[in-house]
């Protein structure tokens, strides 16, 4: 814990004086409000002497000023850590999102979303509370009760010795209160977002829910969870209730124990009614910090908690690092002859036994040739193309560009000379434009930018776009509108050809599209793409008939390399992979289509 609290104190350093300041005035604030019952006691002592209205008034006005003094402190307080730390939050909100932005897909790969999402938003919001206010509180509080405690002494030894009694208690069911209750929130934020997650999720499957009638199943498996996150509530709310009530019972009970001492050791003579009623005041005082010390106790373990989940990712080594001193790549200069080899990779959470994904590749694309890459689903295709721009570095091998191994080039620079499509076409909610235009030259001139649209959109077949509501400016995504899974992809073919790379890399592109499109999409990427090189994962015979040459890869290895009619000729096994491809994708285009017209006849039905 105090390892972790000394690393905040780095974090924080450039708020550090203000927080200093803030400290003094919080502590300046309690002392002078501990001296409001010396005043009194002193009035008190007086009574019904003959100095009595002057004392009264001298006495009313230093307390009146006393109360102003510490209101201002208090307001000094927040001024001084509040802004700041806000400021410190969204910095360490900042770093955490560049943090998460960069560290490699493998990482998350690990993580669920919902893990970071809860670090990046409530962990870092109660590592503010605990600079804004926790720390400082905690060290005043301290001080108040130690200095309270020698006035309580002052005032009655006996006296204070029942309010040590009292307090002790008190400190120490504030902090397991604490403890256990934020046990509780977590359950509960944890609850909440697993019903946002699943709210979300039949959103999203709306279709499928309906298609397939699971509607009630679905309010079922809802309503459960609902009842769950309800239980937490209640459990939350009975815990305050019991707590408040052993936090207000015992120092009660504590003051109503001493004023019946306080009243005999006055009556017989030992203490003054000064003494007594500076007693009652200060002990009053008191009882606030004392309640709030165990609070915070229990939130400063929470803060290290949520500091150690924070710096538990921050602390995340990136293995895929740009070099120190790479030397820059002139992009205009790039021919992209690319070779792979000895390449093998497994991914990390592969279990010993299983062979490498890729076993030993070894492959040469030659400038500005297209090849195409066949295999049978799970043969490590796709992991393949991801190798090339760094999504996941090789483990032993090597991959080079122009001669150049990518690991000793920067990233940006790689990255700016390759491009991929992905099976899955990712879009943002965002206009076509930006989708399209999000791997393209940023100091392109606007008038360029929008040829080099129109061109991408052209060549993938996707000047569908140019007829949305809004033509190209319509918002698409999640939050807008709703594209199919073959225009969705003719987008995310468009966007990897925008961004004009030396090396192109090709996901399966044109699986949504029919046989027809698809023949004319990659007759036009031929002619669009002269001159880049183009690795393409195909499943049609007519995509992997036009590229200049094919490789087959079986296990993780290239088996066969040649031009489509040498494969068909010399290799039994491409034969197979081809015919039984083929074969494939029919089924799986029925399938589509029967599901099409399910979900078709579903929406028809919820029309009426
Ligand atoms: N992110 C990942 N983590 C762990 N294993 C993976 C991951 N992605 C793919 N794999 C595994 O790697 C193998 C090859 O997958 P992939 O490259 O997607 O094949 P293909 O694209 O040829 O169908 C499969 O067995 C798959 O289960
Ligand atoms: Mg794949």
């Amino acid at each position: 814990m105090l390892g972790t609290m000394r690393r905040l104190w780095q974090t924080v350093r450039p708020i550090r004086f203000r927080l200093y300041l803030g400290l003094l005035s919080a502590m300046t604030a309690s002392i002078v409000a501990l001296m409001i019952p010396q005043v009194l006691e002193f009035i008190v002592n007086r009574l019904g002497t003959d100095a009595t209205a002057a004392t009264i008034w001298t006495g009313g006005a230093i307390v009146l000023a006393l109360g102003i003094v510490e209101a201002s402190l208090i307001w000094l307080r927040r001024t001084f850590a509040v802004a700041p730390s806000t400021t410190v939050e969204k910095q360490i909100r900042v770093n955490f999102y560049e943090k998460v932005q960069n560290l490699p897909v493998s990482f998350h790969d690990g993580w669920g979303s919902g893990q970071l999402l809860s670090r990046m938003m409530s962990d870092i919001n109660q590592i503010r509370r605990w600079i804004a206010f926790g720390m400082i509180m905690a060290v005043t509080n301290v001080v108040t009760i130690s200095v309270g405690m020698v006035l309580l002494i002052r005032s009655s030894a006996a006296l204070a010795l029942i309010f040590f009694l009292a307090a002790v208690p008190v400190t120490i069911i504030a902090y397991r209160f604490n403890r256990s209750f934020s046990v509780l929130s977590r359950l509960s934020q944890d609850q909440n977002g697993d019903l946002a997650t699943t709210i979300e999720q039949s959103v999203q499957g709306i279709r499928v829910l309906k298609a397939f009638g699971r509607g009630p199943s679905a309010l079922e498996g809802f309503t459960e969870q609902a009842e769950e996150l309800r239980r937490t509530e209640v459990r939350k709310a009975t815990a305050i209730a019991r707590f408040d009530m052993f936090m207000f019972m015992l120092p009660e009970l504590a003051l109503g124990v001493a004023l019946l001492v306080g009243l005999h050791l006055t009556a017989s003579g030992q203490i003054t009614t000064g003494q007594l009623a500076s007693y009652f005041a200060t002990a009053t005082l008191v009882v606030g910090p004392v309640r709030m010390l165990g609070m915070l106790l229990g939130q400063a373990v929470n803060a290290t908690t949520a500091l150690d989940r924070h710096y538990e990712v921050m602390d995340t080594a990136n293995e895929i690092t740009s070099l120190e001193d790479a030397a820059p790549i002139d992009r205009a200069a790039a021919k992209g002859a690319v070779r792979f080899e000895g390449v093998h990779f497994r991914y990390q959470d592969a279990p010993d036994h299983v062979l490498d994904v890729i076993d030993g590749v070894n492959l040469e694309i030659r400038p500005g040739e297209t090849m195409a890459l066949v295999g049978v689903t799970g043969s490590g295709k796709s992991t393949l193309l991801q190798l090339v721009p760094r999504l996941y570095d090789v483990t032993s091998g090597a991959i080079t560009i122009d001669g150049v191994d990518i690991r000793e080039m920067s990233l940006l620079d790689l990255r700016s000379l390759t491009a991929v499509a992905f099976e899955d076409a990712t879009l943002f909610s965002d206009s076509v434009r930006d989708n399209v235009l999000l791997g393209a030259d940023p100091s392109l001139s606007d008038a360029e930018a929008e040829e080099l649209l129109h061109l991408a959109l052209r060549t993938a077949d996707a000047s569908f776009a140019l007829e949305l509501p809004e033509g190209v400016d319509t918002r698409i995504g999640e939050e807008g509108m709703s594209l199919s899974g073959g225009q969705r992809q003719r987008l995310a073919l468009a966007r990897s050809i925008a961004a004009k790379p030396a090396v192109l890399l090709l996901d399966d592109p044109l699986s949504a599209l029919d046989t027809k499109t698809e023949e004319t999409v990659t007759g036009r990427l031929r002619e669009v793409l002269e001159g880049t090189t183009t690795l393409i994962v195909a499943h049609r015979t007519s995509t992997v008939a036009l590229a200049d040459r094919v490789a087959l890869l079986e296990g993780g290895r290239v088996v066969a390399v040649g031009t489509h009619a040498e494969l068909m000729e010399s290799s039994a096994r491409y034969r197979w992979v081809i015919a039984h491809q083929a074969e494939e994708r029919r089924r799986d285009q029925d399938i589509e289509t029967l599901t099409g017209e399910l979900e078709l006849r579903a929406i028809q039905e919820e029309g009426r």
